[in-house]
């Protein structure tokens, strides 16, 4: 049998992101697993995964309950668009009542250790869910989104989560992400064109400045260093 890794080696050969996820999506026997929180950059695999009716790639979103109702309108947009199903995974009701409970409704602008808590169980605890017996894991990662990315690979081992993830877009730029969306039509955040860039949560989220990092809207009010929610923590 081939080994995985030498499957996933071989994508690197492949032009085009249609190639490489059709690629993926025949050769590789395990689960395989496409997340998305409807940003400019996921619409782009999205995309390249519903146009050509991959059914081997499962597509989730982490809905974390605070997103914005743009966001929703995207997945509902999207939806429609490709008559495909996104499986929705939801954070656990009795820790998140509790919490709440506990600190309040906005409690991540008071400590760094409370934001990291509620990011661990609004989109941590529903993520390692949705990858339990994936083997890979697409993601729309680029290496120009902050100076913490620019080191990833299109193919990365996890060592905390046991898999392969897969960066399609790794070398993209905005402009190519974009250039792609508006060739083939598809439905985007409408908060991109108001200067949001990366979109998370609401609360946790504003729009950037010319000039400013890529994730400078994302927890704003903390210092550059901390901001990963622990999806993709190193
Ligand atoms: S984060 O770690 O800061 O939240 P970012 O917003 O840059 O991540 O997105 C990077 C990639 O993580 C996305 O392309 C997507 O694959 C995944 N991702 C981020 N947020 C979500 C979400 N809410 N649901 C599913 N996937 C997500
Ligand atoms: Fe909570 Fe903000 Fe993290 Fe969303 S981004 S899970 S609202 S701390």
């Amino acid at each position: 049998m081939i080994k995985l890794e030498d499957i996933l080696n071989k994508i690197t050969d492949l032009k085009t992101i249609e190639e490489k996820l059709a690629y993926i999506d025949l050769n590789v026997e395990g689960k395989i697993v496409f997340s998305t929180s409807f940003g400019f950059e996921d619409q782009v695999i999205s995309h390249a995964i519903f146009s050509q009716k991959l059914q081997n790639i499962e597509t989730f979103t982490l809905d974390t309950g605070r997103v914005f109702p743009e966001t929703y309108t995207t997945w509902n947009k999207t939806e429609l668009k490709y008559q495909q199903k996104i499986k929705p995974y939801y954070p656990p009701t009795t820790e998140l009542e509790n919490f709440i409970e506990e600190n309040g409704i906005n409690p991540f602008y008071d400590s760094v250790e409370l934001r990291k808590q509620c990011c661990f169980i609004r989109k941590v605890i529903p993520l390692n869910r949705a990858l339990e017996g994936a083997s890979v894991w697409i993601t729309g990662l680029r290496a120009e989104q902050s100076n913490n990315r620019n080191d990833m690979h299109e193919i990365e081992w996890d060592e905390s989560k046991k898999l392969f993830k897969f960066n399609p877009l790794i070398n993209f730029t905005k402009e190519d992400c974009f250039a792609y969306l508006k060739e083939n039509r598809v439905p985007y955040n409408p908060l991109h064109d108001k200067g949001f860039i990366s979109i998370g949560c609401a609360p946790c989220t504003r729009a950037i400045q010319e000039g400013e990092d890529f994730r400078a809207g994302r927890w704003w009010w903390e210092d550059e260093t901390k901001k990963e929610c622990g999806l993709h923590a190193k």
